[in-house]
């Protein structure tokens, strides 16, 4: 079948790839030798922020998917989770550091580095393992869905992580963010 430039933008697994463009747009920016330590930090935290929602949608929308339609779905799932706890580890540790001296700054690279290095292993195992299977076994249709679940969750998937609100109602704390942004407050990115 011939796809129009419609059906490949409102294609959901198309949505995540350029979810995960943003990403790479956003190492560079964080490696540019220009960006002052402001800058960096600024930078990180629209990264963690983009990582907070991503990862809410794909939870939501696509382990699912990947649990029903790929091969060893449910182990791929555990060593998915496994990745997102490590990633999860590095912004919460990176939310605490500091980057104002020059020994700060080191160590704040090193740790932007192993999450770059993180992302960039999901967004391989994605893009090269997973999507293709998933492709292989949805239509235009279903893949149109998918986009429309991703972009729609993305309205009230929190940008910060709360673990100590109970799971239920940890997605009213996406609501309350937007809330805060339309008062004037600064917004993010995918
Ligand atoms: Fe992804």
């Amino acid at each position: 079948m011939n796809r129009t430039p419609h059906h490949i933008f409102r294609d959901g697994l198309n949505c995540l790839v350029r979810d995960h463009e943003r990403f790479k747009i956003m190492f560079l920016q964080y490696r540019n030798p220009c960006a002052s330590p402001t800058m960096k930090k600024a930078i990180v935290q629209n990264i963690t922020s983009s990582l907070s929602i991503h990862h809410t949608i794909e939870e939501k929308h696509l382990y699912p998917l990947i649990k029903r339609n790929c091969h060893y779905g449910n182990n791929k799932i555990k060593t998915l989770e496994v990745d997102d706890k490590i990633i999860s580890g590095l912004t919460n540790l990176l939310h605490k550091m500091n980057n104002e001296d020059e020994l700060q700054m080191k160590s704040y690279d090193r740790t932007v580095e192993k999450l770059i290095g993180n992302i960039n292993e999901h967004i391989q195992e994605q893009e090269e393992e997973i999507f293709p299977q998933l492709r292989d076994t949805m239509d235009e249709a279903q893949l149109e869905k998918l986009f429309n679940a991703l972009e729609s969750s993305k309205w009230w998937a929190p940008k910060n992580a709360y673990p100590f609100v109970p799971k239920i109602i940890q997605p009213l704390t996406g609501v309350f963010e937007r809330a805060y942004e339309t008062m004037g407050h600064k917004k993010t990115l995918l």
